[in-house]
């Protein structure tokens, strides 16, 4: 039988290949992992809730089993996430007394995580996502509404970067965001990341999460945003990529496998895709699926719970999908 083509091989001269895992896959998708792709992100095992549940105490277990999976088989890393309103844990925000705590012992948290967790990874990591979604997805707001802007301000961003970079200065640092395509929000986030280089704030690329589906963002809109982001001189990576079968509308439940139509359009999409990335290959220096395989997704709980979905180019078996064989070949 002849041997499949390999993902890190076939992409070798544009960027590098990654997918993200978790504790379970890294075991069951250990073999296509090591095979296919270059590069790992960790799901949700370097989430500030995960590394630091309690003040001052660290749980680096998972952590560093995936840094020394990376080492153990070549594999690039990224890091996955600094500063985030989600998965952060609640005391983050409180004092002993369970009130809000104030801007300065909010903002010495923010660095210690960060210091902490980057200097123990320096030189491990190539990337990391030191801010996650701070832009809001509301036409007439600016800066997402979380307890980091309410409690230290919007200089918690830019003093996320200058920690991040004294504590491994050779990691490149990325803003990550979702609907990272759509126009407005895409002009948004320009505008935020504009706006740090000119206070000198080290901050390296843009990270397009790329949680597309099989109609939408349109090509175009894609483009427009590698090209805006690029202008401003820095790196993009596609840093969370899937296809979802269904629209973001589509609320059905019903399916137990995916209809040849949704199987062909997202062939055609994948294909066209990476004709794109291809294209701006001195731009994208990473491309990281959010899973590996159809096996295992993060979207058979979202938007809809316990809905399957069949977002990758590998099916639940781990064998190539006709997406697979429209990006491989060109
Ligand atoms: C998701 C994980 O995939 C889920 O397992 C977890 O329950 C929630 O977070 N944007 C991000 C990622 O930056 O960290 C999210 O990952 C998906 C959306």
């Amino acid at each position: 039988e002849k041997e499949l083509p390999r993902l890190k091989d076939v992409f070798e001269d544009y960027f590098k290949i990654g997918a993200a895992v978790n504790k379970w896959t890294l075991h069951s998708a250990k073999d296509l992992v090591t095979t296919q792709f270059n590069s790992i992100t960790a799901e949700n095992e370097m989430k500030p809730e995960m590394l630091q549940p309690k003040e001052g105490e660290f749980n680096f277990e998972y952590s560093d089993q995936l840094v020394s999976f990376a080492n153990e088989h070549h594999l690039g890393l990224r890091g996955h996430t600094l500063v985030w309103h989600n998965q952060c844990p609640d005391w983050m925000f409180k004092n002993e007394s369970g009130q809000t705590v104030d801007r300065g012992r909010l903002l010495k948290r923010m660095d210690q995580h960060i210091e902490t967790v980057v200097s123990r990874y320096a030189d491990q990591i190539y990337s990391w996502d030191v801010v996650n979604e701070v832009i809001a997805d509301e036409e007439d707001r600016f800066l997402r509404k979380s307890q980091w802007l309410e409690l230290a301000g919007e200089e918690f961003i830019e003093r996320a970067f200058h920690t991040a970079h004294k504590a491994d200065p050779n990691a490149t640092l990325f803003y990550n965001d979702y609907n990272e395509s759509d126009p407005i929000k895409r002009d948004k986030i320009y505008k935020l990341v504009k706006s740090l280089l000119e206070k000198k704030v080290p901050i390296h690329g843009v990270g397009m999460q790329a949680h597309w589906n099989i109609h939408t963002p349109s090509i175009e809109h894609i483009q427009q945003a590698i090209e805006l982001y690029a202008s401003l001189g820095l790196e993009v990576q596609i840093t969370e990529m899937d296809l979802s079968v269904f629209s973001w509308d589509d609320k059905r439940t019903d399916l137990m496998k995916p209809t040849k139509e949704m199987l062909d359009l997202q062939e055609k999409r994948y294909e066209q895709i990476f004709n794109l990335f291809r294209e701006y290959k001195d731009v994208i220096s990473s491309v990281t699926f959010w899973g590996a395989a159809d096996d295992y997704t993060w979207l058979s709980n979202f938007p809809v719970k316990g809905r399957k979905n069949w977002p990758f180019l590998f099916d639940e078996h781990f064998n190539p999908k006709q997406s697979f064989w429209s990006v491989v070949q060109f």
